[in-house]
């Protein structure tokens, strides 16, 4: 008995030894691996030999800021970036999962919210819906996935990453643009003067009142179909937005209007914009006229 405890305390001893003399097992890193493709974003330190895909895995849950590599004959490649990446036949590129794109450079979101704003126009190149009625303004709210789409303001709010995944709800390979904030551009490809805008702001109040006036022919015409009024924060029924259901959040000069199919508002968002707070302005048409007003809980 004494000498089947002591060879076991003896295997222990020699397990727990191997373990402290294994780094690559302090964290067991979790990964996604897509053969064939490479990422060319550059090595963070010389190229590691390993035996397998699964130890490169570890290897970057060990090291700080690693958030992909790339196996490839026997060598494991380590990255800070997910993206660019490339088709190439023998290397593995392997993801980190649950690693947010550009997590060193995120703008600060503790008690804030996010938003990032996207304005589209047609017309001027203000990139502002109070002259130029064909803006459109889509939202990134609180770091939403939209469809295959995410974006990261950086941390002072000077540039967003835009990241697009091959796959829906924002997952596998990526491939990712930075954007300037705050100039309205003229965009060839798309025709359109855009303007991105990064906003971190306190988290908006909940049951606060928000009401969506829209008139033909001017704001308070009595040509107005029925105001859609919001409790903000709560999943409201509207005819007016492009979506079924729709949260209203208010923040200091525009309103957030995440629209969904799902009467409860779970699920994949159908469109999510922003428009002004408190002014007149026309939207869609030069004849359609919408106001938001606001109304504290
Ligand atoms: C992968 O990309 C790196 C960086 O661009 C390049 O040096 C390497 O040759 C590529 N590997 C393969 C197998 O294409
Ligand atoms: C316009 O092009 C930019 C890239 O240049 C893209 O990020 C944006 O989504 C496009 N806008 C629209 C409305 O297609
Ligand atoms: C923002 O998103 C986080 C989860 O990512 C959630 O916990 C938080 O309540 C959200 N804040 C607001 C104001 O919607």
């Amino acid at each position: 008995m004494r000498f089947i405890l002591f060879v076991a305390a003896f295997v222990a001893y020699a397990v727990f030894s191997l373990a402290d003399a294994a780094p690559l097992t302090n964290v067991s890193g979790e990964c996604t691996f897509y053969p064939n493709i490479n990422i060319t974003a550059p090595d963070m330190l010389p190229a590691k030999f390993l035996i397998s895909s699964a130890d490169c895995c570890n290897l970057c849950a060990n090291t700080k800021g690693c958030v992909a590599s790339v196996y490839n004959n026997y060598f494991c490649h380590l990255k800070d970036a997910q993206s660019p990446q490339v088709g190439a036949q023998g290397p593995t590129a392997i993801l980190q999962m649950n690693v947010p794109p550009a997590p060193t450079t995120a703008a600060p979101s503790a008690g804030n919210v996010v938003i990032i704003r996207e304005v589209s126009c047609q017309q001027s190149g203000q990139c502002d819906v109070t002259s130029d009625y064909t803006c459109v303004t889509s939202v990134y709210y609180n770091n939403t996935c939209l469809g295959n789409q995410l974006r990261v303001c950086n941390t002072d709010q000077t540039s967003i990453a835009a990241v697009t995944f091959s796959g829906a709800r924002c997952s596998g390979p990526s491939a990712t643009t930075q954007e300037a904030t705050g100039t309205c551009e003229f965009v060839p490809t798309n025709q359109s003067y855009d303007a991105h805008y990064c906003d971190v702001l306190p988290a908006p109040v909940k049951y606060a009142t928000v009401t969506r006036t829209s008139c033909d022919g001017s704001c308070n015409s009595g040509a107005c179909v029925t105001p859609a009024v919001f409790s903000t924060g709560v999943c409201t029924a509207t005819s007016q937005l492009s979506g079924e259901f729709t949260i209203a959040w208010a923040f200091p000069t525009y309103v957030v209007y995440i629209s969904y199919l799902d009467v409860s508002c779970q699920g994949t968002v159908q469109s999510s914009i922003a428009e002004p707070l408190g002014v007149c302005f026309t939207s869609g048409s030069s004849n359609t006229y919408v106001e938001n007003t606001f109304a504290s809980a």
